[in-house]
């Protein structure tokens, strides 16, 4: 099929990109874009391993058509931290032990940062419906839900300072 222009704002920066109708965001941001950050599990919306955040919410980039980024801003695991200087919630997941294969990792961080972007005082049952769809076959949730935690916690008081 014919390709389109695509336009969107990615981490902050603006792209535009020559996609197919059949792409999904997740093919773009891998595939085109060279970002492979954005796991790819299932494939099929079920694993959670592909999650960005599309205007704010967290989305199974799987499943989303490509096209349906127009005039969005994406947010990628590329996007939050660097090297340098680690997103709270990649420090919190490596202090409590949170990653052990890694492949859900940056996906479950996705979805806890569209959960904290909105809520810095998050009860465990909300930190576990945010990551409700992202799933971990290696280290149990106990670990990643302490890591939101404390991760919000460190968040709140650097926002407070
Ligand atoms: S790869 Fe997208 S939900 Fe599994
Ligand atoms: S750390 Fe292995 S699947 Fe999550």
């Amino acid at each position: 099929m014919k390709k389109k222009v695509l336009n969107f704002k990615l981490n902050g920066d603006p792209m535009e990109l020559l996609v197919s109708p059949e792409d999904t965001l997740l093919d773009v941001l891998r595939d085109q874009l060279g970002l492979t950050g954005t796991k790819k599990g299932c494939g099929k919306g079920e694993c959670g391993a592909c999650t960005v955040i599309m205007n704010g919410k967290s989305v199974n980039s799987c499943i989303v058509p490509a096209l349906q980024a127009m005039d969005s801003e994406v947010e990628t695991i590329e996007g939050i931290g660097t090297s340098e200087k680690l997103h709270p919630l990649q420090e919190t997941f490596i202090d409590h032990g949170a990653i052990q294969c890694g492949f859900c990792t940056p996906g479950m961080i996705m979805s806890a940062k569209a959960l904290l972007d909105q809520n810095l005082a998050p009860t465990r049952t909300e930190i576990k419906e945010a990551i409700a769809g992202n799933i971990c076959r290696c280290t149990g949730y106990v670990k990643i839900e302490e890591a939101v935690q404390s991760a919000a916690e460190i968040m709140k008081n650097n926002k407070e300072q």
